[in-house]
């Protein structure tokens, strides 16, 4: 029985990590364990031109730990307004690494995301040419379309449409959830990856729902049917490099989560490498893990994979803190429901 991996130290190639007191209080979580990590753009304001994601990417390096090589990986909020020039020049000196659609109004800080798909058309078709990934958020957010339909709509109404406008764009569809999702990305050829989260792997609908509302399991897109569960652990754990890890980990307050209109976001970053080594192991896939965390993202990317290695022992259940406290007030780390078993040493 394995009971000692080591492997590739790896990448989370979507996490939020806010600014000020939050960041200050999350970022050590995320370069404990990972090297670099693709920065979401929703501040507010977002984070929408090359002066902005250079500003933020100084606070990320003056906020994270002295002995840390983390790299933050800096990302532009793709809006009707963005400027070619600045996404160019900004991706010339390798500021950036992407940029983010969010369809307006889908998620936390997402008013200035996209309405109108043809405005941002010439600022994709440069994307396309410099190989400049998208990140999408994939849902609509039409009030008619039910939120357990949104991933899937996005699909056949914004994303299938895009790309064959533009077939040599590269797009990462992010913290995909449901089957319809993982069967697009599969079949969608070699411009095309997907995103899994750690919680997507663990939790589904009823953990949200069955029994009493569980506001730290709401997260957007929201949990869906067992049955896509299956299919995203199917897909994460089957060793195809076009699905990588995207913690998405997103911490909001308490105070913000647990209100009668409360955000959406789980926390990962503290116990995500746990949870991901115990859930390719049950899945017999504990020799797939380096290359979902570690090799497929850097891969998609086209940048190099990292140097150093993390060690992964097994032994008693691993203790982590329940909450982690910030400036802002205390933050719940996502709960997966079960005991851990494999915590990094090294
Ligand atoms: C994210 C956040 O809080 O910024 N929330 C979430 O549930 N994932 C936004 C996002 O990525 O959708
Ligand atoms: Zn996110």
């Amino acid at each position: 029985m394995t009971d000692r991996l080591t492997i590739r130290r790896p990448d989370d190639w979507h996490l939020h990590l806010r600014d000020g007191e939050m960041l200050k209080a999350v970022l050590p979580e995320t370069t404990r364990h990972f090297a670099r990590a693709i920065i979401m753009p929703n501040l507010v304001p977002p984070v929408v031109t090359a002066a902005d994601a250079a500003d933020y990417r100084d606070r990320i390096m003056w906020a994270k730990p002295k002995n840390s090589d983390f790299k933050p990986l800096m990302t532009l909020y793709l809006t009707e307004d963005t400027e070619v020039r600045d996404v160019r020049a900004a991706a010339e000196i390798g500021l950036i690494h992407a940029l983010k659609l969010y369809p307006a109004g889908a998620t936390t800080n997402s008013q200035s995301g996209v309405r109108d798909f043809k405005k941002v058309t010439r600022v994709l078709e440069t994307m396309a040419q410099i190989g400049l990934p998208l990140c999408v958020h994939g849902e609509v957010t039409n009030p008619e379309v039910d939120i357990f339909d949104r991933e899937a709509a996005f699909i056949e109404r914004v994303l299938d449409p895009i790309r064959r406008e533009i077939p040599e764009l590269r797009v990462v569809m992010e913290h995909i959830t449901t089957k319809d999702g993982v069967d697009y990305v599969a079949g969608g050829g070699d411009t095309i990856a997907g995103t899994i989260t750690v919680h997507h792997l663990v939790i589904n609908r009823n953990h949200i729902l069955a029994g009493g509302i569980r506001p730290h399991y709401y997260c957007l897109p929201v949990a869906k049917r067992e049955e896509h569960r299956i299919a995203l652990r199917a897909a994460a754990t089957s060793g195809d490099p076009t699905f990588f890890l995207g913690t998405d980990s997103a911490p909001h307050t308490d105070a913000a989560k647990l209100q009668p209109c409360g955000c959406a976001g789980c926390f990962t970053a503290p116990n995500g490498l746990s949870i991901l080594a115990q859930v390719f192991e049950e899945d017999g896939a504990l020799d797939r893990l380096e290359g979902f965390v570690s090799e497929y993202g850097p891969r998609f990317y086209r940048l190099p994979l990292n140097d150093g290695t993390v060690t992964l022992e097994k032994g008693p259940p691993v203790e982590y803190p329940a909450q982690i406290e910030t400036g802002d007030g205390p933050v719940t780390v996502f709960d997966p429901g079960m005991p851990l078993y494999w915590r990094v040493v090294d």
